[in-house]
Order: C-alpha cells, then sequence, then structure tokens
C-alpha cells in the first residue's frame, strides 16, 4: 500500500504555450514563476512552488503528480508497483528540477493516466503574488478520466492509500488521501485524460466575483454557479485553451472522523446529483492524456517532457 500525503502539480502541453500561460495568469489569477527553462510555464497557487505546469508542444495532459513522504517512500513505491506488473520509470535529475522535486517515478495507471509519484516538492516562503484577485487558497483537487470508476476505485484504493468518500452511481468516484472530501476525483470517460483542476477561494463571494469576471471577459462557463451535494463546495467550472477545464471552488466539506465516514451513493440522473441548487449540469470538458506514441524516437521526446 502506497501512502499518497497530499497532491503535487499537473503538467500540461500547450500548443500555443503563450495564450495558455496568459490565460492561466490574467484569467485564471495564477502568479506566472521567473522563467528558468525554456518552454515551460511554471504556475504558482499557493505554497508549492507551482502546482500547474504548462509545457510548449502537443495539447494534452502530460502528467498528474502527487507526493509520498520521502524518498525512502518512493523506493518503496517504485519496487510495489514493478513487482504488481506496473512498469515505472524514474526521472532524471534534470526532469525533477523541472517539477521543482527532488526525486520522482512515473508509470500509467490501468487507463492510460500518466502518473508520477513525487518526494520533496519544494514550497516557496514568499506570498504568491497572484495576477489578480481571484481568491485562490490552494491547488484544491484534480480529476482524472477513466472508463470504470469502479476499476478506477480498486486500483487508487487497493495499491494507494486513496478512499473513497462518494459515488455519483457509475459516473464518478470522489477520493480523499487526507481530511479533504476528495483531492482525486474519476469521471467516466472512455479515453484517459484530465478531466479538470480545481482551485479553492476563500469565500463564496470570490465565486461569484469570479463568475462576472470570467463571462466579462468571453470565457466558456461549462457549469455553475452550483453546489455539488457530495463535498457542499459552491463551484465553477470553465474552459482555458486547449480543452483544459479549470474549477473554482469554495466550502469543500472535511472529513474528520474516519471510522464514521460511510460512502454515499447519488443517481447522476437524479436532480440535484451534481447540483443541489438544481442548475443546468454539463459534463466538463476532459483535456486527453498525451500518450507515448511510437516509434522508439517519440517515445524518447514523451518521456524527456
Ligand atoms: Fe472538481
Amino acid at each position: 500500500m502506497i501512502t499518497l500525503t497530499d497532491i503535487a502539480y499537473v503538467r500540461s502541453g500547450a500548443a500555443d504555450l503563450a495564450a495558455a500561460t496568459r490565460f492561466a495568469t490574467e484569467i485564471v489569477g495564477l502568479e506566472l514563476a521567473a522563467p528558468a527553462e525554456a518552454g515551460v510555464a511554471h504556475l504558482r497557487a499557493d505554497h508549492r512552488h507551482h502546482c500547474l505546469a504548462l509545457v510548449e508542444g502537443p495539447s494534452g495532459v502530460l502528467s498528474s503528480g502527487f507526493t509520498v513522504a520521502d524518498s525512502g517512500a518512493l523506493e518503496a513505491a517504485e519496487t510495489e508497483l514493478e513487482r504488481s506488473g506496473i512498469a515505472v520509470r524514474r526521472g532524471s535529475p534534470e526532469q525533477s528540477r523541472s517539477r521543482r522535486v527532488r526525486e520522482f517515478i512515473a508509470f500509467d495507471d490501468p487507463f492510460g493516466n500518466r502518473v508520477e509519484l513525487v518526494s520533496q516538492q519544494e514550497t516557496v516562503a514568499r506570498p504568491v503574488a497572484f495576477s489578480r484577485p481571484a481568491g485562490i487558497t490552494e491547488f484544491g483537487h484534480l480529476c482524472l478520466d477513466a472508463p470504470d470508476v469502479h476499476e478506477a476505485h480498486r486500483f487508487w484504493s487497493t495499491r494507494f492509500s486513496a478512499r473513497v468518500s462518494d459515488w455519483i452511481g457509475d459516473a464518478a468516484c470522489l477520493m480523499r488521501i487526507d481530511p479533504v472530501h476528495h483531492k482525486l476525483a474519476v469521471f467516466r470517460g472512455e479515453e484517459p485524460g484530465l478531466c479538470h483542476m480545481n482551485f479553492q477561494v476563500a469565500a463564496i463571494d470570490d465565486v461569484f466575483r469570479n463568475w462576472h469576471f470570467l463571462t466579462e471577459h468571453g470565457v466558456e462557463i461549462e457549469m455553475g454557479p452550483g453546489r455539488h451535494p457530495q463535498s457542499t463546495a459552491v463551484y465553477l467550472y470553465f474552459l482555458g485553451p486547449e480543452g483544459f477545464t479549470y474549477e473554482y471552488s469554495f466550502g469543500v466539506r472535511r472529513i474528520e472522523d474516519e471510522a464514521s465516514w460511510v460512502p454515499r451513493t447519488f443517481d447522476p440522473d437524479e436532480p440535484g446529483s451534481i447540483d443541489m441548487w438544481l442548475g443546468p449540469t454539463t459534463r466538463p470538458v476532459t483535456q486527453p492524456q498525451v500518450r507515448a506514441a511510437r516509434p522508439a524516437a517519440t517515445m524518447a521526446a514523451v518521456a524527456a517532457s
């Protein structure tokens, strides 16, 4: 069993890096870290050096990172995954530097989502210099696609320390790795990809203020403002460049008493199961996973990203 201590980052390929970076800063509100690497924009939301890295190249999610306790835990995870037949690759020092972690390993989940486990993700003490006052407090959660959310749950809860908090029928599995109701979600989708990346905001007012801001700036609102009955979070999903869905939310439930929490099942077809305010609901756009393509030369290029 591999204990995940937190979510770390999302890496996403951007064909138009300048436009994707502009959106992440001027619209989403993230801080752009001082450029240290050609073709990579590191974006900051909280204590982490960055939680989103936009990498110049074909559009699509490259990987989702999770932290483990230390390098011993990383080594144990590597052994455990390899023993169970999962191909694991260890990141080079240069790749680790790009991720601002000491070490990392990479593998694909059974559905083709690229996952990275990292040790010693860099913390930055300086306050975040947000590009606009969106009210962001932290990187809240990430959501992956899988054709069978029950299979995905089996993977994340048997090999890893994720626990289901609630089910939305066969459509979604919301999992926690700490008291936050969910930091990892899996939505049903035929192909692997990143369904969305969530940022928590400080107040319900921020959700609504951001809604007006996004609307005024012609950003496509996918869903919300609404309120999820599972996490009780007030949410707003919107579409960024290259099919990358962002979410702001406020008020996510915390599960402090592990022993007494019983996961619930909501029927997605039942009114109110996605939005308890009964607003219109749509499935957020998923950014497809960039797949390692043959021949070997291309594999090496993808591995380097
Ligand atoms: Fe979400």
